[in-house]
This record gives structure tokens, C-alpha cells and sequence, in this order.
């Protein structure tokens, strides 16, 4: 398969810049391979979210090529999946209809589809509040709708921007362990953003650091997988975090 060559998905040599603002992605190649899972970490404003849009298609690059198993990427496609820092659910229907939401937009949900939502519900241990609204739902809960209703169309890439962000430490490291396991379950790629050094080192195959819209070359995260909460207070774990810490440091 060509793509092979340049990664399943890849940057390359990518530039953006707002009107209003000039170049804030300077000259970014970066690639991913099937079933890996690649962080971006930086500082506020260095791009993050930037980038993770012209990855998805959903700006334009001024120059530089993105192609996803060796097609250009100018707009979202079903192949992909998006979570957000917020959920944006839709409070009137019921969390299994948020999750069905991609499908029933597109037309008649099938058996099997909502079957497959139900499974996904029960993955992210949501069963018994399919019936409910948003609302009656916590933080953590509507996350992991928002990751079940990205899954809905088996993506082979997720992208996800800060989708942790807002939730307390526990909450989030058993939102980013039931993650872990429905992407490998399913061989999903993911480029995921956060500010968090060590959610960055707890998920990632490898990290990658934006500073002011240029990327370092990644550093790969050679760490027992699958992953297990203990490992957070492991000596390797906090000298990769160490690591990353001191390159930030040092920009
Ligand atoms: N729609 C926009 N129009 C103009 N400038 C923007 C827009 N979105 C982001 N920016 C600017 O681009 C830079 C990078 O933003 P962003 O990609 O959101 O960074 P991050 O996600 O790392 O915080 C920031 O300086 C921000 O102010
Ligand atoms: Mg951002």
C-alpha cells in the first residue's frame, strides 16, 4: 500500500496561517501509523488546535499536503472521528441517539448500527443511562458519550482535542484507560492533543512538542502496554515525563 511509505497519515511540510494573525503552523510534517496513538503537547496558543483541524480536513493548509492512506485530506470524512474538549451533546435526545447522531443524520438507523451503539455505550460502562438525557449525565459520563458517538462510524483515526481537560485526576485516568481499550480493541489511530505531560506519556506510542507552530521530532514512548494505573508512579514513567519537561523547558 503506498501510504505505508509516508505513514497512514501524514503531514507534510505544512503551513498556516490566520488572516489576522500570520503563520502559526510552520512548516509541520508529522505521521501516524495504523493503530497508533501520537500526542501533541505544547504550551496554549502554540497551535495545537490548529493543527488537529488541518489534520481533519477541517482548514485549509497555504501550502504542505495532508493525505490519509494516500488520498489528500480536504474535508472531514466518516473514516475519521472528532471529540472536542466539550461534549457538545444534544440535550434533547437520549444519550444512545447522541451516540447514533453521525449515522442518523445520513439517514435510517439499521439494527446492527444501533446494536454496535449499545456496545459501545456498554464499553464506555454507559448502559444503564442510554435511556437518559445529557443532562442527567456528569462531566465524565457526557465524555464518554462524546468518545462512544465518535467511535459510531469504526474510524481507523481519531482526533481528539483536550477531551480530558476539564474532569478531576481520578475521573480522567479511568476515562483514559476505558479509551485505551476501545482503541485497541478496534486498531484505532489517534492524534490527541492535551497540556497534560503525563497524559500525554500514559497514552501515547509517541509524543510529539509544539512551541510556537514548530514541532520537535517525537519521542517514543516504550512503555508496557496495555496500560495499568500503577505505572504512573513507576521510575520509567517519570523519567519520560522528566524528559519532556525539560525540552519544554528549554524553549
Ligand atoms: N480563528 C482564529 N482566527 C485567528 N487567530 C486564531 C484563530 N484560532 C486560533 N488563533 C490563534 O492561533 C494561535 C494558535 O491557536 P490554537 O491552535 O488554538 O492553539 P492551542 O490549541 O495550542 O492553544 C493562537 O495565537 C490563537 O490566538
Ligand atoms: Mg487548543
Amino acid at each position: 500500500m503506498s501510504f505505508n511509505a509516508l505513514g497512514f497519515l501524514a503531514l507534510e511540510a505544512v503551513n498556516f496561517a490566520y488572516p489576522e494573525r500570520g503563520n502559526v503552523v510552520k512548516d509541520i510534517s508529522l505521521t501516524l501509523a495504523p493503530g497508533e496513538i501520537h500526542c501533541l503537547i505544547g504550551r496554549s496558543g502554540c497551535g495545537k488546535t490548529t493543527l488537529l483541524k488541518l489534520a481533519a480536513g477541517l482548514l485549509k493548509p497555504q501550502t504542505g499536503r495532508i493525505q490519509l492512506k494516500g488520498q489528500d485530506v480536504d474535508q472531514p470524512v466518516p473514516d475519521m472521528g472528532f471529540v472536542f474538549q466539550t461534549p457538545t451533546l444534544l440535550n434533547w435526545l437520549s444519550i444512545l441517539d447522541n451516540v447514533l447522531l453521525p449515522l442518523s443524520l445520513h439517514g435510517k438507523v439499521t439494527d446492527a448500527q444501533r446494536a454496535y451503539g449499545e456496545q459501545l455505550l456498554s464499553q464506555m460502562g454507559l448502559t444503564p443511562y442510554r435511556h437518559e438525557k445529557p443532562l442527567q449525565l456528569s462531566g465524565g459520563q457526557q465524555s464518554r458519550v462524546a468518545i462512544a458517538r465518535a467511535c459510531i462510524t469504526r474510524p481507523s483515526v481519531l482526533f481528539m482535542d483536550e477531551p480530558f481537560a476539564s474532569l478531576d485526576a481520578m475521573t480522567r485516568d479511568a476515562l483514559q484507560n476505558d479509551f485505551l481499550t476501545m482503541c485497541h480493541a478496534q486498531g484505532t489511530a489517534v492524534l490527541f492533543v492535551t497540556h497534560d505531560l503525563n497524559e500525554a506519556v500514559y497514552l501515547a506510542d509517541r509524543v510529539s512538542l509544539l512551541n510556537e507552530g514548530h514541532i520537535h521530532p517525537p519521542l517514543d514512548i516504550h512503555l508496557p502496554r496495555p496500560r495499568d494505573n500503577n505505572l504512573r508512579f513507576t521510575p520509567p514513567f517519570n523519567l519520560l515525563c522528566q524528559q519532556l519537561r525539560q525540552i519544554l523547558d528549554a524553549q
